[in-house]
Formats: structure tokens, C-alpha cells, sequence
């Protein structure tokens, strides 16, 4: 694992070289997208990036990691309107070429990683942490084999959510998700982490024991992955 620490706004320009480098070198490059607070620097960046003609999504395809159960694409808080809003309506990307799984038919979910092998598998995925260690919504406990899947989310995961909507009780209590296998077959990754409220999991994920209490550990037995901290998160390591 190698671990940069740097700025928060370092570090969006420093992920988003690396998207640079790998666009340069495989111009239909598969890649993972992810939601919340912490990718908006990264995305912000390729958005000017690609508007600076430094880059081009023409060709590329994504998979996002996760969506909730029951909001469909128009709903503010799916992670497909996030998505258009703060990615792909700004960069020069095919709509066709994104996907997002769906969170009303939820029975496709057994077909998403067979897509994403049928692309060519995910040349870099990104990723967040929850408090809690999750990646994608692959709560504590998710075993490592587990493939794209309906989960229940965590009360504590809902909480933390719950920032973005009116209430607590707005929050979907289901999410579509890659698994962690999905996840791990990714060639490469990054893992962003910005905040002191990361700083105990990330201690955790990167020098504590390889479990499935902390989902995110498994990134330590990947072959290629990068984390990315602020100073905050890395406080504890
Ligand atoms: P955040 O979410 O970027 O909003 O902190 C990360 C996550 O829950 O995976």
C-alpha cells in the first residue's frame, strides 16, 4: 500500500494526475467511481482538467461502486444524480458509457459484475471509508467473496447519511453494492480519506489485522493500492 498525505486540495490534484496518466495511456479506460463528501475535490479537478483539454473521458466507461434501494436516477440523493451533478455533466463522457447500478431493479444486481468483465474489468476504482471501515456499503461482516448485492445498511451508516436528507427517516434502509471481491478485482485502487473523524479506521484498515470487522483491511492484501490522506485522517498512523 502506498500512503500519500498532503493537503486536501493536493491531494484532488495529485488523484486526479493519476486519472491523467492512466487516460494518456489506455484512452477506454474502465474506471470505479464513488459518492460522498470526500471524491468532490477529485472530481472538481477533472472537471477542470477536461475542460483544459488535459483529458478526455470520450472513450472511457465507469461503474459506480453502490446505489440506495428504492430512489431511482431523479432522486437528489441517488447516487446517479450525484454522479451526472458532479461529475459527468461536466466532463466529455458518454452518459451510455457510465453505469450506476439500480436501486429499483434490484434484481440486476446479479448481472453488474458480469458487465464490468465483460468491459474489461475496472482499471481503477476509487474509493471512500466509512467511520465504520466499509468501502462501497459493504458493511462489517460482508465476506470477502461477496459480488455486486443488496445489503441492509448499518443504523450508524444511516446516521452519518442522514446529513443529506431532511431526516433520518428518509434514508433508504438498503443499498445496492459491489462486493468486496468486485471490489478487489479492480486492478488498481485509490482510497481517499479526508477529516480527523477517519483517523481511527484508517489507523485501523492499514495497521490492524486483515477482518472482515474492518471490510476495508482486505486493500491491504491488494496488489495496488494507493491511499490518499490530509493530515487529519493520517493523525493516528
Ligand atoms: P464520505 O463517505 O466521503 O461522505 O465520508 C465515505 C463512505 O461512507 O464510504
Amino acid at each position: 500500500m502506498k500512503i500519500i498525505i498532503d493537503t486536501e486540495e493536493n491531494l484532488a490534484k495529485r488523484a486526479a494526475q493519476r486519472y491523467v496518466e492512466l487516460i494518456k495511456n489506455k484512452p477506454n479506460a474502465v474506471l470505479g467511481g464513488a459518492t460522498g463528501s470526500t471524491p468532490l475535490g477529485l472530481y472538481a479537478e477533472l472537471a477542470r482538467l477536461c475542460k483544459a483539454g488535459e483529458i478526455s473521458f470520450k472513450d472511457v466507461r465507469t461503474f459506480n461502486l453502490d446505489e440506495y434501494v428504492g430512489l431511482d436516477g431523479s432522486h437528489d440523493q441517488s447516487y446517479r444524480y450525484f454522479m451526472n451533478h458532479n461529475l459527468f455533466e461536466h466532463i466529455d463522457i458518454d452518459i451510455n458509457n457510465t453505469r450506476v447500478p439500480s436501486g429499483i431493479d434490484t434484481a440486476a444486481a446479479a448481472e453488474y459484475d458480469k458487465e464490468i468483465e465483460a468491459a474489461g474489468g475496472i482499471d481503477l476504482q476509487l474509493l471512500g471509508i466509512g467511520v465504520d471501515g466499509h468501502i462501497g456499503f459493504d458493511e462489517p461482516g460482508t465476506p470477502w467473496d461477496s459480488v455486486t448485492h443488496v445489503v441492509e445498511l448499518e443504523q450508524n451508516t444511516r446516521e452519518v447519511n442522514s446529513r443529506f436528507f431532511n431526516s433520518i427517516d428518509e434514508v433508504p434502509t438498503h443499498a445496492v453494492t459491489m462486493g468486496i471481491k468486485t471490489i478487489m478485482n479492480a486492478r488498481s485502487i485509490i482510497l481517499m480519506a479526508i477529516g480527523s473523524s477517519k483517523a481511527e479506521i484508517v489507523k485501523k484498515f492499514i495497521q490492524g489485522p486483515v477482518t472482515t470487522d474492518v471490510p476495508a483491511s482486505i486493500l491491504q492484501l491488494h496488489p495496488f493500492v494507493e491511499v490518499y490522506l490530509d493530515e487529519k485522517a493520517a493523525a493516528l498512523l
